[in-house]
């Protein structure tokens, strides 16, 4: 039986949903759709089924908001309630009905992002979740992660800033390079939160394309073979017996011994995936 977050929407059968859910979350330009692209032909050539959704493609809201956005007038809580539209119409003719004839339905990006825009505009947090509620728990949450200085290069070299993505509404006196940077700075900070409270698989998505897909490719073919799922990196188990026990514990990135006292930041010499893998060795 699939989950949801809170209440489903009213008449939604939450059972015979065979299908996969799976999550590609992201900021923007972080390279979601260049893994998509090649994720979608990698799981057809085994024979899956594969429906590809994301954010404003519903046909309820999807060309509203694009004409809305275009205006440059949207309200912020009317900007984020016409993507809660967009996201239940999808949700209710196209995932939910994927799911059931047993698809594997990859979505580029997912409440996620809604919440971290919305919640940078400075609404609610519980309010944003409460709004989301509804929607259904997907089976894994890859999190393609970069920090800001790798991203302003992958966004510059292909379509250019954008008034959205560098967060002008909120920064109007800025100009776009320094919005951009100030909200994608701010977006990557939410996103760091989400993750943990959601308990998202961190992908380093600074690497080349092949080798982040290579990452992902296995994470998702995990999901879909049923095996449950273990932090990227662990440090060896102690060898019990002191005879046999080597003097030098082995080094690996991993929640390592250089990491401060509990609760505090791992020292920068950690690698941020082993950070990741810390946090999801504690759930
Ligand atoms: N791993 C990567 N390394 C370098 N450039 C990348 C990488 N992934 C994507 N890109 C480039 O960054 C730009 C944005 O990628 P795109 O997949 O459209 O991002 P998104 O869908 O997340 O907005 C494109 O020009 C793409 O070729
Ligand atoms: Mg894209």
């Amino acid at each position: 039986m699939r989950e949801t977050y809170a209440a489903p929407l009213p008449g939604m059968n939450l059972g015979e949903m065979s299908g996969k859910l799976i999550v590609i979350e992201g900021t923007d330009g972080v390279g979601r759709s260049t893994q998509i692209r090649m994720l979608r032909p990698w799981l057809e050539q085994q024979g899956r089924a594969v429906l590809d959704t994301a954010i404003k493609r519903s046909e309820l809201a999807g060309k509203g908001i694009q004409q809305a956005k275009e205006g440059h007038t949207l309200g912020r809580i009317t900007l984020s309630l016409f993507y809660a539209t967009d996201f239940a119409d999808r949700l209710e003719h196209e995932i939910v009905p994927a799911l059931r004839a047993g698809f594997v339905v990859l979505t580029d990006r997912y409440i996620y992002s809604l919440m971290a825009r919305a919640i940078v505009r400075g609404a609610d947090p519980r309010w944003i979740r409460n709004a989301y509620g509804f929607a259904l728990k997907p089976d894994a949450t890859f999190y393609l992660r970069i920090g800001v200085d790798d991203l302003i290069p992958r966004v510059v070299f292909s379509r250019g800033f954008d008034y959205w993505e560098s967060g002008m509404d909120i920064h109007p006196s800025e100009d776009m390079y320094d919005s951009f940077r100030k909200y994608q700075t701010e977006l990557l900070t939410e996103f760091e939160r989400l993750a943990k409270e959601y308990s998202f698989e961190v992908i380093d998505a600074t690497p080349d394309p092949r080798t982040v897909f290579e990452h992902l490719r296995a994470g998702v073919a995990r999901v879909l073979s049923g095996e449950p799922r273990e932090p990227l990196f662990s440090v060896s188990a102690p060898v019990p017996d002191p005879e046999i026990a080597p003097k030098k514990v082995l080094e690996m990135p991993g929640p390592a011994k250089s990491a401060g006292p509990p609760g505090e930041e791992a020292a920068p010499s950690v690698h941020p995936l082993a950070r990741a893998a810390e946090g999801d060795a504690k759930k």
